[in-house]
Parts: structure tokens; C-alpha cells; sequence
């Protein structure tokens, strides 16, 4: 791995902690204004100085995010579908390498969907995203996205976790389930989780601290932020989790205090 891969990824998992607490805000590629995420600007610039990494579209990035802001990026730059469609599988690459860099952007994310019908089209893109990302020092991550008819249990995750590091992904995203330590177990690329969908507060956090309990480097949290009662008050319980391996009553009390005072 080159020194400018290895220096973005640095950027996007801190050195000092080994972690990474990833803003996901790329909804609207496939889900249009999602709930919190109507005027992103809004919900976005508030939860920046939290956020260790920003996951988002170009569009939202060139739109309503500041480039003065001092954030790595990782642009999502696989989609081409709505919620609309029963089929979410059918995703191209649709931003190239060239304008990744342009944006100045730490790594690309793209969505696999193993088992669906379009598997093997979503796991070329990723290869062939993993070939531009080694020609030119950007990291990849690999979004193990999850059709509709597939279980979230470790012998489905672990299984898609493996094959998107074996295509050569940089770090992947995935969700927390049972037996978690072994999905991280048999990837030998740095994990990060998913929140999914909107939970009370205590037991997104309870994910959180299971998730890097078992071995994740962190979370790449959408939802369970920035559709929270007080999002500012969440991302930074998240952090205490993440970065200070702080417990769920302890993470769960810094989220009711901030909150009280805002
Ligand atoms: C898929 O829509 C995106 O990659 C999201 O960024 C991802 O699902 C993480 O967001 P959440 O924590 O809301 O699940």
C-alpha cells in the first residue's frame, strides 16, 4: 500500500485511537429527503466538528457542505436506483475516480449486494473500484448492503465481509448481528458498522459498544444520529463509545446531559 492510501486511510481512522466515527448522510442517493435529512446543510454542519469522516454524495458534498470544513471525505459513488424499485441491486459507479480526487476526497464507498440478483455486477464494480483506488491512493469501502429476502447473521455478513476484502477493499461496512467477533474475525480489513434503522438512543449506543467490543474500528452511523431527539448530543455519546471505550450508562449519560442543555 502506497504512502498516500495509507496516509487517507490514517485520515479516516485515527491513528491515535485506532477508530473512526463515520457521519453517513449518503441516504438520499437511492431514498431522496430522507426523515432529518430534508435540507442537509441543516442537519449536517451542527454534527461536523463530531465527526471524525463524512460519508456522502457529490451532490450533497458540493451543495451544502463548506469546503473551508476540515473533514476527510468518503464519497459514495455507487447508486443509480430508487426505493422505488423491488430490485435495490441494480447499482453502476456513478462518479468516477477522477472526480473523487477532484473533490479531494479520502475514499469512495460502493454497495455489494451479495446473494441478490445483481451480486455479480456490484462485486466487478468493486474490483474495478478497488484498481482506480490502488492507481491513485484512494482508500475503498465496501458497503455490504442487505437485500430484503437476506438474514443479517454472521454466516451471511461474515460470508459478504470476506468476499469484499478478497476483491481488495480497503475497509468495509457492515452491520452489527450475533457472533459478530467472528465476521471481524475473518476479515482481514478493518470493520466498521451501519446503524440502520432509527432505535431508541440506549440501544443504538448498546450497539455501538457490542460492535466494538467484538473488534470493529467503528461506526459509519447514519439514522441513529441524525434522526435522534438531539443529534449533537448522540454522535458525541457515539464518540465516547468509540474513542473513549466508554460504557453504555456512561456514553448514555453524556447523551441525557447535552441534551438537557441544549
Ligand atoms: C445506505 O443507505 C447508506 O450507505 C447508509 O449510509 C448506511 O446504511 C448507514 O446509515 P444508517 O446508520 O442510517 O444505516
Amino acid at each position: 500500500m502506497d504512502w498516500g492510501l495509507r496516509n487517507r486511510l490514517a485520515r479516516i481512522i485515527k491513528p491515535d485511537t485506532g477508530r473512526t466515527v463515520m457521519l453517513a448522510v449518503d441516504h438520499g442517493y437511492f431514498l431522496g429527503p430522507t426523515t432529518g435529512l430534508e435540507v442537509p446543510r441543516k442537519t449536517i454542519e451542527p454534527l461536523i466538528p463530531y465527526a471524525d469522516t463524512l460519508m456522502l454524495t457529490r451532490g450533497v458534498l458540493r451543495t451544502s457542505i463548506d469546503p473551508s470544513f476540515d473533514i476527510p471525505i468518503v464519497l459514495r459513488v455507487s447508486g443509480g436506483n430508487s426505493i422505488l424499485k423491488d430490485d435495490l441491486s441494480d447499482e453502476g459507479i456513478i462518479t468516477s475516480m477522477e472526480e473523487a480526487i477532484r473533490l479531494n476526497a479520502a475514499g469512495v464507498a460502493l454497495s455489494i449486494y451479495v446473494g441478490s440478483p445483481h451480486e455479480h455486477q456490484t462485486l466487478l464494480n468493486l474490483s474495478k473500484l478497488v484498481d482506480e483506488g490502488e492507481k491513485y491512493g484512494i482508500a475503498v469501502l465496501a458497503v455490504t448492503a442487505v437485500g430484503k429476502e437476506m438474514a443479517r447473521d454472521a454466516r451471511y455478513l461474515g460470508l459478504a465481509c470476506r468476499i469484499a476484502s478478497e476483491l481488495g477493499a480497503h475497509l468495509v461496512k457492515t452491520y452489527y448481528c450475533e457472533g459478530f467477533e467472528k465476521v471481524v474475525e475473518s476479515t482481514p480489513v478493518p470493520l466498521v458498522i451501519a446503524g440502520g434503522k432509527k432505535i431508541p438512543e440506549r440501544d443504538a449506543l448498546e450497539l455501538t459498544f457490542k460492535a466494538i467490543q467484538a473488534g470493529a474500528v467503528g461506526v459509519d452511523m447514519g439514522r441513529n444520529i441524525f434522526q435522534s431527539d438531539s443529534p449533537v448530543a448522540m454522535i458525541q455519546a457515539v464518540r465516547k463509545i468509540v474513542h473513549e471505550n466508554a460504557t453504555v450508562d456512561e456514553a448514555y449519560n453524556l447523551y441525557e446531559n447535552i441534551k438537557a442543555s441544549s
